[in-house]
């Protein structure tokens, strides 16, 4: 397998090749303009007023938590007590870990989607149409605990900082929880989070000859409930809102949120999963690294009882084990929500 890495090294590169040419397919960006995305400014929520404030003040973030949840999907997390130097070293972690030589990271190409280890490129090569400008690194981290053997002395890195996001997403989840009219431990005793599904997903985006042709990934909902994101301060991630994509940057110490299937679901569809993709550039290398942050792979998760039952709402989606969620999403191509509509019952 050659890496999008190496082949963007290659001396005099000046036009992709054309398995990476999102011109002819299916998934073609439907115009140059599309492309571009706006900018818009996106909700920010400081997560320090969700759990030392007084009262007043927990209920004003409790409702701009709605807000971005409802109309967004998505938002930006500062003042969130995860260090910055531990950010920056997960970001310095991983750079390391793609800098290897192929021969070195192939070590950790996995059989099956969900092995704990599985670097690769593209986002499924043995289905996908066309090749994405991207490589990763895929790791199982919670509730086992797994990660590759280079670069040496990332596991402390790795497990201090996903253990600290995690402690961040149940705060989060204590916020959702409360605006969907449940207890605030709704949502982390119903999908057990004490054995939460906690993945990994390192991405490098390498400069791209051609970036109007080629895609980084493309627009997708992301399976689990919260995903929480740095970048190495290069642009590229999108997200679609109210049918326009915008282009989102972290600001430096910040995490971008997004909310997953599994909070559509459970919410009954008040929370919508967003869409997003990565567009790459030709200046400069991306590295951005997702934490996607899902329920116990045992759960099978259904809409909130307690949402349902007064006429209107009836469960919109079907109950299915997040394990098998998982699998049936990574082992198809990745497009739009259609794991989710796989679940969906209405409306159709
Ligand atoms: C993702 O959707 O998992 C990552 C998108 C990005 O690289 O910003
Ligand atoms: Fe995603």
């Amino acid at each position: 397998m050659l890496s999008v890495k190496t082949l963007a090294e290659s001396p005099n590169l000046t036009c992709i090749p054309p398995a990476y040419s999102f011109l002819s397919s299916s998934q073609a960006i439907s115009s140059p303009d599309d492309r571009g995305g706006g900018e818009q400014p996106i909700p920010i929520i400081d997560f320090s007023l969700l759990t030392l404030s007084t009262p007043d003040q927990r209920s004003k973030i409790i409702q701009e938590l709605d807000y971005a949840c409802r109309e967004w999907g998505f938002f930006m997390v500062i003042n969130h007590g995860v260090d910055e130097g531990l950010m920056n070293s997960m970001l310095e972690g991983c750079r390391e870990f793609f800098d290897l030589t192929d021969e070195e990271k192939r070590v950790n190409e996995g059989k099956h989607v969900l092995d704990p280890i599985r670097y690769g490129t593209s986002f499924n090569a043995s289905v996908d149409e066309v090749s994405l400008w991207r490589d990763y690194l895929k790791v199982i981290v919670h509730q086992e605990f797994h990660c590759p053997n280079k670069p040496a002395d990332f596991s402390n890195v790795l497990q201090e900082y996903t253990k600290a996001v995690r402690d961040v997403v149940r705060g989060l989840l204590e916020g959702i929880s409360e605006n969907l009219g449940l207890e605030s431990c709704y949502i982390n005793r119903a999908l057990d989070l004490e054995s939460s599904l906690q993945i990994l997903i390192a991405n490098l985006y390498p400069p791209c000859p051609q970036p109007e042709l080629a895609m980084g990934l493309p627009s997708h909902s992301d399976h689990g409930l919260l995903t929480m994101l740095i970048e190495n301060g290069i642009s590229g991630l999108q997200i679609q809102h109210k049918g326009k994509w915008v282009n989102v940057n972290a600001a430096p110490g910040a995490f971008l949120v997004n909310t997953g299937d599994h909070v559509e679901i459970l919410s009954n569809g008040k929370y919508r999963s967003v869409l997003h993709r990565a567009v790459v550039n030709n200046k400069s290398t991306r590295i951005s690294i997702a934490l996607a942050n899902g329920p116990s792979p045992e759960a099978i998760v259904s809409p909130a009882e307690e949402l349902l039952g007064n006429g209107s709402s009836r469960a919109a989606y079907i109950g299915m084990k997040y394990k098998d969620y998982v699998e049936l999403q990574q082992s198809n191509k990745l497009s739009g929500k259609s794991c989710l509509d796989r679940v969906k019952i209405w409306p159709k």
